[in-house]
Protein backbone atom coordinates (compact mmCIF):
# COMPACT_ATOMS: atom_id res chain seq x y z
CA UNK A 1 0.00 0.00 0.00
CA UNK A 2 1.27 3.50 -0.94
CA UNK A 3 1.01 6.38 1.10
CA UNK A 4 1.10 9.91 0.38
CA UNK A 5 2.47 12.74 2.65
CA UNK A 6 0.77 15.99 2.04
CA UNK A 7 1.08 19.43 3.69
CA UNK A 8 -1.78 20.62 5.29
CA UNK A 9 -1.13 24.09 6.09
CA UNK A 10 1.18 26.83 4.13
CA UNK A 11 3.84 24.33 3.72
CA UNK A 12 6.74 23.58 5.83
CA UNK A 13 4.49 21.66 8.65
CA UNK A 14 7.66 19.59 9.17
CA UNK A 15 6.76 16.79 5.70
CA UNK A 16 11.15 16.08 5.29
CA UNK A 17 11.17 14.50 8.98
CA UNK A 18 7.69 12.35 9.00
CA UNK A 19 9.13 11.44 4.96
CA UNK A 20 12.41 10.35 6.67
CA UNK A 21 10.32 8.28 9.12
CA UNK A 22 8.13 6.41 6.90
CA UNK A 23 10.62 6.27 3.99
CA UNK A 24 12.20 3.29 6.46
CA UNK A 25 8.71 1.02 5.22
CA UNK A 26 9.00 2.04 1.54
CA UNK A 27 11.32 1.19 -1.36
CA UNK A 28 10.51 4.49 -3.72
CA UNK A 29 9.94 8.09 -2.80
CA UNK A 30 8.61 10.14 -5.69
CA UNK A 31 7.64 14.13 -5.87
CA UNK A 32 5.62 14.75 -8.18
CA UNK A 33 5.26 18.80 -8.02
CA UNK A 34 7.26 22.09 -7.09
CA UNK A 35 10.75 22.20 -7.63
CA UNK A 36 13.48 23.83 -5.13
CA UNK A 37 11.51 26.32 -4.18
CA UNK A 38 10.51 23.17 -1.02
CA UNK A 39 12.91 22.88 2.10
CA UNK A 40 12.40 19.50 3.91
CA UNK A 41 14.68 18.86 6.49
CA UNK A 42 15.66 15.95 8.19
CA UNK A 43 17.55 15.75 11.52
CA UNK A 44 19.52 12.03 12.64
CA UNK A 45 21.47 13.05 15.26
CA UNK A 46 23.94 15.44 15.03
CA UNK A 47 23.63 15.79 11.22
CA UNK A 48 20.99 17.83 9.57
CA UNK A 49 20.19 16.96 5.92
CA UNK A 50 17.95 19.88 4.28
CA UNK A 51 16.16 17.89 0.71
CA UNK A 52 15.03 21.22 -1.87
CA UNK A 53 14.70 18.93 -5.36
CA UNK A 54 15.83 15.65 -4.28
CA UNK A 55 13.19 13.29 -2.45
CA UNK A 56 13.79 13.40 0.99
CA UNK A 57 13.67 9.48 0.64
CA UNK A 58 17.50 9.75 -0.72
CA UNK A 59 18.36 9.67 2.74
CA UNK A 60 18.07 5.75 2.99
CA UNK A 61 20.80 3.87 0.99
CA UNK A 62 18.31 0.98 -0.67
CA UNK A 63 15.89 3.59 -1.93
CA UNK A 64 15.22 4.86 -5.17
CA UNK A 65 13.87 8.73 -5.49
CA UNK A 66 11.76 9.68 -8.50
CA UNK A 67 11.71 13.26 -9.72
CA UNK A 68 8.09 13.00 -11.72
CA UNK A 69 6.75 15.08 -14.71
CA UNK A 70 4.99 17.37 -12.51
CA UNK A 71 8.54 19.03 -11.05
CA UNK A 72 10.25 21.71 -12.45
CA UNK A 73 14.02 21.15 -12.37
CA UNK A 74 16.74 23.49 -12.07
CA UNK A 75 20.01 21.64 -13.26
CA UNK A 76 22.07 23.79 -11.39
CA UNK A 77 20.50 23.77 -8.45
CA UNK A 78 19.63 19.56 -8.40
CA UNK A 79 23.99 19.57 -9.42
CA UNK A 80 24.13 21.48 -6.27
CA UNK A 81 22.18 19.67 -4.04
CA UNK A 82 23.96 16.38 -4.96
CA UNK A 83 27.08 17.55 -4.32
CA UNK A 84 26.17 19.29 -0.87
CA UNK A 85 25.03 15.61 -0.08
CA UNK A 86 28.25 14.34 -1.34
CA UNK A 87 29.82 16.37 0.92
CA UNK A 88 27.17 14.77 4.18
CA UNK A 89 28.24 11.44 2.64
CA UNK A 90 25.12 10.32 0.71
CA UNK A 91 25.48 8.86 -2.33
CA UNK A 92 22.98 9.75 -4.91
CA UNK A 93 24.60 7.12 -7.08
CA UNK A 94 21.88 5.25 -9.59
CA UNK A 95 18.66 5.70 -7.07
CA UNK A 96 18.08 8.60 -8.62
CA UNK A 97 15.22 9.07 -11.73
CA UNK A 98 14.03 12.32 -13.44
CA UNK A 99 11.00 11.96 -15.87
CA UNK A 100 12.17 12.96 -19.28
CA UNK A 101 8.72 14.95 -19.29
CA UNK A 102 9.44 17.00 -16.26
CA UNK A 103 9.91 21.05 -17.52
CA UNK A 104 13.35 23.14 -16.80
CA UNK A 105 14.05 25.82 -15.00
CA UNK A 106 16.78 28.25 -17.06
CA UNK A 107 18.29 31.60 -15.76
CA UNK A 108 16.04 33.53 -17.55
CA UNK A 109 13.07 32.16 -15.56
CA UNK A 110 14.48 33.26 -12.07
CA UNK A 111 14.81 36.98 -13.80
CA UNK A 112 11.53 36.86 -15.22
CA UNK A 113 9.98 36.28 -11.94
CA UNK A 114 12.20 38.89 -10.21
CA UNK A 115 10.71 41.33 -12.78
CA UNK A 116 7.18 40.02 -12.30
CA UNK A 117 7.48 40.55 -8.34
CA UNK A 118 9.06 44.33 -8.29
CA UNK A 119 5.94 45.28 -11.29
CA UNK A 120 3.30 43.67 -8.59
CA UNK A 121 4.71 46.39 -5.97
CA UNK A 122 2.70 45.73 -3.29
CA UNK A 123 0.42 42.87 -4.15
CA UNK A 124 3.77 40.98 -4.25
CA UNK A 125 3.43 37.43 -3.77
CA UNK A 126 7.20 36.49 -1.59
CA UNK A 127 7.88 34.12 -3.74
CA UNK A 128 11.23 32.33 -3.52
CA UNK A 129 13.12 33.87 -6.67
CA UNK A 130 13.71 30.40 -7.50
CA UNK A 131 11.89 30.25 -11.30
CA UNK A 132 9.48 28.18 -10.59
CA UNK A 133 6.23 30.16 -11.55
CA UNK A 134 7.64 31.14 -14.72
CA UNK A 135 8.90 27.94 -15.54
CA UNK A 136 5.43 26.79 -14.94
CA UNK A 137 4.21 29.33 -16.68
CA UNK A 138 6.53 28.19 -20.01
CA UNK A 139 4.92 25.18 -19.28
CA UNK A 140 0.98 26.16 -19.56
CA UNK A 141 1.82 28.33 -22.58
CA UNK A 142 3.72 25.18 -24.97
CA UNK A 143 6.85 27.00 -25.16
CA UNK A 144 8.66 25.48 -22.01
CA UNK A 145 12.25 23.02 -22.25
CA UNK A 146 11.57 19.76 -20.82
CA UNK A 147 14.50 17.76 -19.14
CA UNK A 148 14.39 15.50 -22.68
CA UNK A 149 15.01 18.21 -24.92
CA UNK A 150 18.29 19.23 -23.69
CA UNK A 151 19.80 16.20 -25.04
CA UNK A 152 19.05 17.63 -28.65
CA UNK A 153 22.39 18.38 -29.20
CA UNK A 154 22.08 19.95 -32.95
CA UNK A 155 22.75 23.24 -33.45
CA UNK A 156 19.79 24.25 -35.55
CA UNK A 157 17.65 22.01 -33.54
CA UNK A 158 13.95 22.23 -31.66
CA UNK A 159 15.84 22.78 -28.72
CA UNK A 160 17.58 26.12 -29.79
CA UNK A 161 15.08 27.30 -31.33
CA UNK A 162 12.50 27.20 -28.20
CA UNK A 163 15.84 28.73 -26.64
CA UNK A 164 16.33 31.44 -29.16
CA UNK A 165 12.93 32.60 -28.44
CA UNK A 166 12.42 32.60 -25.07
CA UNK A 167 15.63 34.45 -25.02
CA UNK A 168 14.43 37.32 -27.18
CA UNK A 169 10.88 37.00 -24.96
CA UNK A 170 13.18 37.85 -22.19
CA UNK A 171 14.99 40.49 -23.52
CA UNK A 172 11.87 42.44 -24.70
CA UNK A 173 10.63 42.30 -20.88
CA UNK A 174 13.67 42.81 -19.20
CA UNK A 175 15.16 45.74 -21.01
CA UNK A 176 18.96 46.50 -20.01
CA UNK A 177 21.97 44.51 -21.44
CA UNK A 178 20.56 41.60 -23.23
CA UNK A 179 21.33 38.07 -22.85
CA UNK A 180 22.58 35.78 -26.04
CA UNK A 181 20.46 32.79 -26.47
CA UNK A 182 23.70 30.63 -27.98
CA UNK A 183 25.13 31.46 -24.58
CA UNK A 184 22.11 29.78 -22.89
CA UNK A 185 21.73 27.54 -25.32
CA UNK A 186 25.32 26.19 -24.97
CA UNK A 187 25.20 25.98 -21.02
CA UNK A 188 21.29 24.36 -21.45
CA UNK A 189 23.52 21.96 -23.70
CA UNK A 190 26.09 21.42 -21.45
CA UNK A 191 23.99 20.05 -18.45
CA UNK A 192 23.12 16.86 -19.99
CA UNK A 193 26.35 15.31 -20.22
CA UNK A 194 25.78 14.83 -16.38
CA UNK A 195 22.22 14.74 -16.01
CA UNK A 196 21.73 11.97 -18.93
CA UNK A 197 22.49 9.00 -16.33
CA UNK A 198 18.88 9.42 -14.49
CA UNK A 199 17.02 11.04 -17.17
CA UNK A 200 13.78 8.16 -17.76
CA UNK A 201 10.40 7.62 -18.19
CA UNK A 202 9.01 8.02 -14.53
CA UNK A 203 5.87 6.67 -14.89
CA UNK A 204 7.01 3.20 -16.63
CA UNK A 205 9.20 2.95 -13.95
CA UNK A 206 6.60 3.69 -11.14
CA UNK A 207 4.07 0.77 -12.69
CA UNK A 208 7.17 -1.75 -13.00
CA UNK A 209 7.95 -1.17 -9.43
CA UNK A 210 4.49 -1.29 -8.22
CA UNK A 211 3.76 -4.84 -10.05
CA UNK A 212 6.96 -6.38 -8.37
CA UNK A 213 5.22 -5.21 -4.85
CA UNK A 214 7.33 -2.21 -4.57
CA UNK A 215 6.00 0.20 -1.78
CA UNK A 216 6.14 3.82 -2.85
CA UNK A 217 5.77 6.70 -0.48
CA UNK A 218 4.30 10.10 -2.67
CA UNK A 219 6.39 13.63 -1.38
CA UNK A 220 4.34 16.61 -1.53
CA UNK A 221 5.66 19.99 -1.61
CA UNK A 222 4.66 23.09 -0.30
CA UNK A 223 1.07 22.71 1.47
CA UNK A 224 -2.95 22.72 0.42
CA UNK A 225 -3.08 26.38 1.11
CA UNK A 226 -0.31 27.02 -1.35
CA UNK A 227 -1.83 24.87 -4.03
CA UNK A 228 -2.61 26.83 -7.16
CA UNK A 229 -6.83 26.10 -7.21
CA UNK A 230 -7.22 24.65 -3.74
CA UNK A 231 -4.96 28.05 -1.77
CA UNK A 232 -5.00 31.59 -1.03
CA UNK A 233 -4.97 32.61 -4.70
CA UNK A 234 -3.24 34.53 -6.01
CA UNK A 235 -0.69 33.88 -2.84
CA UNK A 236 0.34 30.48 -3.78
CA UNK A 237 2.46 28.28 -5.47
CA UNK A 238 2.04 27.58 -9.40
CA UNK A 239 1.34 23.90 -8.92
CA UNK A 240 -0.64 21.44 -7.17
CA UNK A 241 0.84 19.99 -4.38
CA UNK A 242 -2.56 18.48 -3.26
CA UNK A 243 -3.43 14.96 -3.26
CA UNK A 244 -4.32 15.60 -7.57
CA UNK A 245 -1.52 16.12 -8.39
CA UNK A 246 0.17 12.93 -7.46
CA UNK A 247 -1.40 11.31 -10.67
CA UNK A 248 -1.16 14.22 -13.19
CA UNK A 249 2.80 14.52 -11.41
CA UNK A 250 3.36 11.45 -12.04
CA UNK A 251 1.44 9.50 -14.78
CA UNK A 252 0.02 6.85 -11.76
CA UNK A 253 -3.69 6.34 -11.76
CA UNK A 254 -5.75 7.02 -8.69
CA UNK A 255 -5.65 3.96 -7.12
CA UNK A 256 -2.15 4.00 -6.54
CA UNK A 257 -2.75 6.53 -3.40
CA UNK A 258 -3.27 4.01 -0.99
CA UNK A 259 -3.29 6.04 1.96
CA UNK A 260 -2.93 9.66 2.16
CA UNK A 261 -1.21 11.84 5.79
CA UNK A 262 -1.49 15.30 6.08
CA UNK A 263 1.21 17.20 8.13
CA UNK A 264 0.19 20.11 10.17
CA UNK A 265 2.23 21.89 12.89
CA UNK A 266 0.38 22.33 16.09
CA UNK A 267 0.03 26.31 15.14
CA UNK A 268 0.32 27.61 12.07
CA UNK A 269 2.91 29.56 10.00
CA UNK A 270 3.29 30.96 6.12
CA UNK A 271 6.15 32.86 4.86
CA UNK A 272 5.37 35.04 1.86
CA UNK A 273 2.35 37.41 1.29
CA UNK A 274 -1.11 36.42 1.78
CA UNK A 275 -4.20 35.46 4.26
CA UNK A 276 -2.71 34.12 7.43
CA UNK A 277 -6.18 34.33 9.70
CA UNK A 278 -4.61 33.50 13.14
CA UNK A 279 -1.44 35.47 12.36
CA UNK A 280 0.05 36.61 15.84
CA UNK A 281 1.56 40.04 15.17
CA UNK A 282 2.98 40.93 18.50
CA UNK A 283 5.06 39.55 20.97
CA UNK A 284 3.42 36.09 21.15
CA UNK A 285 4.18 35.95 17.49
CA UNK A 286 7.82 36.57 17.98
CA UNK A 287 7.75 33.74 20.92
CA UNK A 288 6.84 31.04 18.42
CA UNK A 289 9.12 31.35 15.76
CA UNK A 290 11.92 31.81 18.31
CA UNK A 291 10.85 29.00 20.58
CA UNK A 292 9.86 27.11 17.09
CA UNK A 293 13.12 28.32 14.75
CA UNK A 294 10.76 29.73 12.53
CA UNK A 295 12.77 30.84 9.67
CA UNK A 296 12.93 29.29 5.95
CA UNK A 297 14.58 26.15 5.34
CA UNK A 298 15.13 27.46 1.90
CA UNK A 299 15.16 31.46 2.22
CA UNK A 300 16.23 31.74 5.96
CA UNK A 301 13.12 34.49 5.74
CA UNK A 302 11.06 34.40 9.22
CA UNK A 303 8.27 32.65 9.24
CA UNK A 304 4.39 34.51 9.84
CA UNK A 305 3.53 32.73 13.19
CA UNK A 306 -0.43 32.03 14.33
CA UNK A 307 -2.13 29.67 16.06
CA UNK A 308 -3.67 26.15 15.50
CA UNK A 309 -6.44 27.24 12.50
CA UNK A 310 -9.09 24.07 12.56
CA UNK A 311 -11.05 25.78 9.90
CA UNK A 312 -7.72 25.08 7.21
CA UNK A 313 -7.23 21.81 8.35
CA UNK A 314 -10.91 20.73 8.14
CA UNK A 315 -10.52 22.50 4.73
CA UNK A 316 -7.47 20.17 3.94
CA UNK A 317 -8.80 17.40 5.12
CA UNK A 318 -11.76 17.63 2.28
CA UNK A 319 -9.78 18.73 -0.90
CA UNK A 320 -6.92 15.55 -0.04
CA UNK A 321 -9.12 13.13 1.47
CA UNK A 322 -6.63 12.64 4.32
CA UNK A 323 -6.76 9.67 6.30
CA UNK A 324 -5.45 11.16 9.10
CA UNK A 325 -2.71 13.96 10.19
CA UNK A 326 0.85 14.02 11.61
CA UNK A 327 1.12 16.77 14.12
CA UNK A 328 4.20 18.13 14.20
CA UNK A 329 6.20 20.55 16.59
CA UNK A 330 4.04 20.29 19.69
CA UNK A 331 6.79 20.72 21.60
CA UNK A 332 7.27 24.65 20.57
CA UNK A 333 3.95 25.21 22.51
CA UNK A 334 5.44 23.84 26.28
CA UNK A 335 5.59 27.00 27.75
CA UNK A 336 2.77 28.66 27.34
CA UNK A 337 0.12 29.15 29.93
CA UNK A 338 -3.05 28.74 27.42
CA UNK A 339 -3.18 27.74 24.11
CA UNK A 340 -5.59 28.89 21.81
CA UNK A 341 -7.52 26.68 18.53
CA UNK A 342 -9.45 28.41 15.96
CA UNK A 343 -12.38 26.33 15.22
CA UNK A 344 -14.26 29.10 13.49
CA UNK A 345 -14.59 32.31 11.61
CA UNK A 346 -16.59 35.48 12.51
CA UNK A 347 -17.88 37.16 9.37
CA UNK A 348 -20.30 40.03 9.14
CA UNK A 349 -21.90 38.59 12.31
CA UNK A 350 -21.59 35.12 10.93
CA UNK A 351 -20.29 31.87 12.08
CA UNK A 352 -17.91 30.62 8.82
CA UNK A 353 -16.85 26.57 9.69
CA UNK A 354 -15.60 26.22 6.03
CA UNK A 355 -12.98 28.12 4.44
CA UNK A 356 -13.80 30.64 2.25
CA UNK A 357 -12.98 30.77 -1.39
CA UNK A 358 -13.39 34.37 -1.46
CA UNK A 359 -10.10 36.62 -0.94
CA UNK A 360 -13.08 39.73 0.17
CA UNK A 361 -15.03 37.44 2.71
CA UNK A 362 -11.63 35.37 4.35
CA UNK A 363 -9.95 39.29 4.63
CA UNK A 364 -12.96 40.15 6.43
CA UNK A 365 -12.73 37.18 8.95
CA UNK A 366 -12.54 36.85 12.53
CA UNK A 367 -10.93 33.85 13.88
CA UNK A 368 -13.13 32.53 16.72
CA UNK A 369 -10.80 30.43 19.42
CA UNK A 370 -11.23 28.55 22.38
CA UNK A 371 -8.63 28.14 25.08
CA UNK A 372 -6.89 25.50 25.98
CA UNK A 373 -4.51 25.14 28.93
CA UNK A 374 -1.13 24.71 28.59
CA UNK A 375 0.75 21.94 30.07
CA UNK A 376 2.29 21.35 33.60
CA UNK A 377 5.72 19.49 31.94
CA UNK A 378 7.56 19.63 28.66
CA UNK A 379 6.58 17.38 25.56
CA UNK A 380 10.54 18.02 24.03
CA UNK A 381 11.34 14.94 23.03
CA UNK A 382 8.33 12.30 24.49
CA UNK A 383 7.98 8.75 22.23
CA UNK A 384 5.55 7.93 23.96
CA UNK A 385 1.78 8.73 24.23
CA UNK A 386 1.15 8.02 27.46
CA UNK A 387 4.10 10.36 28.25
CA UNK A 388 2.79 13.24 27.43
CA UNK A 389 0.87 15.47 30.39
CA UNK A 390 -2.68 14.95 30.20
CA UNK A 391 -2.90 18.45 29.01
CA UNK A 392 -1.20 17.79 26.22
CA UNK A 393 -3.37 15.08 25.27
CA UNK A 394 -6.42 17.27 26.36
CA UNK A 395 -5.00 19.56 23.40
CA UNK A 396 -4.53 17.01 20.42
CA UNK A 397 -7.87 15.46 21.47
CA UNK A 398 -9.49 18.74 20.56
CA UNK A 399 -7.48 19.09 17.42
CA UNK A 400 -8.49 15.84 16.25
CA UNK A 401 -12.43 16.51 17.11
CA UNK A 402 -12.09 20.14 15.77
CA UNK A 403 -10.17 18.90 12.55
CA UNK A 404 -12.07 15.89 11.75
CA UNK A 405 -9.27 14.01 11.02
CA UNK A 406 -7.47 11.18 13.50
CA UNK A 407 -3.77 11.60 14.69
CA UNK A 408 -1.30 8.96 13.88
CA UNK A 409 1.71 11.09 14.69
CA UNK A 410 2.89 13.21 17.03
CA UNK A 411 5.84 14.84 16.68
CA UNK A 412 8.02 16.27 20.14
CA UNK A 413 11.20 17.41 18.39
CA UNK A 414 13.25 17.66 14.77
CA UNK A 415 14.95 14.47 15.56
CA UNK A 416 13.83 11.73 14.25
CA UNK A 417 13.79 9.44 17.54
CA UNK A 418 11.54 11.89 18.99
CA UNK A 419 8.49 11.12 17.59
CA UNK A 420 5.11 8.91 19.09
CA UNK A 421 3.44 6.94 16.31
CA UNK A 422 0.04 6.27 17.74
CA UNK A 423 -0.78 2.60 18.27
CA UNK A 424 -3.46 0.93 16.45
CA UNK A 425 -3.95 4.01 14.25
CA UNK A 426 -3.78 4.59 10.47
CA UNK A 427 0.22 4.05 10.25
CA UNK A 428 0.21 0.91 11.94
CA UNK A 429 -2.44 -0.22 9.59
CA UNK A 430 -0.82 0.85 6.76
CA UNK A 431 2.43 -0.60 8.44
CA UNK A 432 0.64 -4.02 8.53
CA UNK A 433 -0.93 -3.79 5.08
CA UNK A 434 2.23 -2.74 3.46
CA UNK A 435 3.89 -6.09 4.93
CA UNK A 436 5.73 -4.56 7.68
CA UNK A 437 5.93 -6.38 10.84
CA UNK A 438 4.39 -3.56 13.93
CA UNK A 439 6.10 -4.18 16.75
P1 LIG B 1 8.87 20.84 5.48
O1 LIG B 1 9.11 21.83 4.40
O2 LIG B 1 7.42 20.54 5.66
O3 LIG B 1 9.68 19.58 5.33
O4 LIG B 1 9.33 21.54 6.84
P2 LIG B 1 10.69 22.40 7.07
O5 LIG B 1 11.85 21.48 7.12
O6 LIG B 1 10.75 23.54 6.11
O7 LIG B 1 10.38 23.06 8.48
C1 LIG B 1 10.11 22.28 9.60
C2 LIG B 1 11.16 22.62 10.69
O8 LIG B 1 10.73 22.11 11.94
C3 LIG B 1 12.52 21.98 10.44
O9 LIG B 1 13.51 22.82 10.94
C4 LIG B 1 12.45 20.69 11.26
O10 LIG B 1 13.72 20.22 11.66
C5 LIG B 1 11.65 21.16 12.44
N1 LIG B 1 10.83 20.15 13.10
C6 LIG B 1 10.10 19.14 12.55
N2 LIG B 1 9.38 18.49 13.49
C7 LIG B 1 9.65 19.12 14.66
C8 LIG B 1 9.17 18.96 16.01
O11 LIG B 1 8.33 18.11 16.30
N3 LIG B 1 9.66 19.82 16.95
C9 LIG B 1 10.56 20.79 16.65
N4 LIG B 1 10.97 21.60 17.64
N5 LIG B 1 11.02 20.98 15.41
C10 LIG B 1 10.57 20.16 14.43
P1 LIG C 1 8.01 23.31 1.54
O1 LIG C 1 7.94 22.14 0.59
C1 LIG C 1 6.65 27.30 2.54
C2 LIG C 1 5.72 29.97 -0.81
C3 LIG C 1 6.62 31.18 -1.01
C4 LIG C 1 5.61 32.16 -1.58
C5 LIG C 1 4.72 31.26 -2.45
C6 LIG C 1 5.09 31.28 -3.93
O2 LIG C 1 9.33 23.49 2.18
O3 LIG C 1 6.88 23.29 2.50
P2 LIG C 1 7.11 30.23 -5.31
O4 LIG C 1 8.58 30.48 -5.23
O5 LIG C 1 6.72 28.81 -5.07
O6 LIG C 1 6.48 30.78 -6.54
O7 LIG C 1 6.48 31.10 -4.08
O8 LIG C 1 4.87 29.96 -1.93
N1 LIG C 1 6.43 28.67 -0.77
C7 LIG C 1 6.63 27.96 0.35
N2 LIG C 1 6.34 28.26 1.64
N3 LIG C 1 7.18 26.11 2.21
C8 LIG C 1 7.46 25.80 0.93
O9 LIG C 1 7.87 24.57 0.56
C9 LIG C 1 7.22 26.76 -0.07
N4 LIG C 1 7.38 26.79 -1.41
C10 LIG C 1 6.89 27.96 -1.83
O10 LIG C 1 7.15 31.62 0.20
O11 LIG C 1 4.80 32.67 -0.55
MG1 LIG D 1 10.08 23.66 4.09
Amino acid sequence: MNIAVIGAQWGDEGKGKIVDLLTRHVSVVARYQGGHNAGHTVNVGDAQFILHLLPSGILHPDVRCVIGNGVVVDPDALFAEIDTLAGQGIDVGDRLLISDKAHVILPYHRELEVLAEARRGDRKIGTTSRGIGPSYEDKVARRGIRIADLGDGSEGGPLAAAIRENVSARNRAVGGAEADWRVVHAEARAVWDRLARWVGDASLFLARAMEEGACVLFEGAQGTMLDIDHGTYPFVTSSNGTVGGICTGLGVGPRAIGGVLGIVKAYTTRVGEGPLPTELHGSMGDQLRESGREYGASTGRPRRCGWYDAVVVRYAVRVNGLDAVAVTKLDVLDALDEIPICTGYRYNGELLTEFPSNAAVLAACEPVYETLPGWSSPTAGVRRYEDLPPEARTYLDRIEAVSGVPIAIVSTGADRAETIVVRDGFIDRWRADAGVPVS
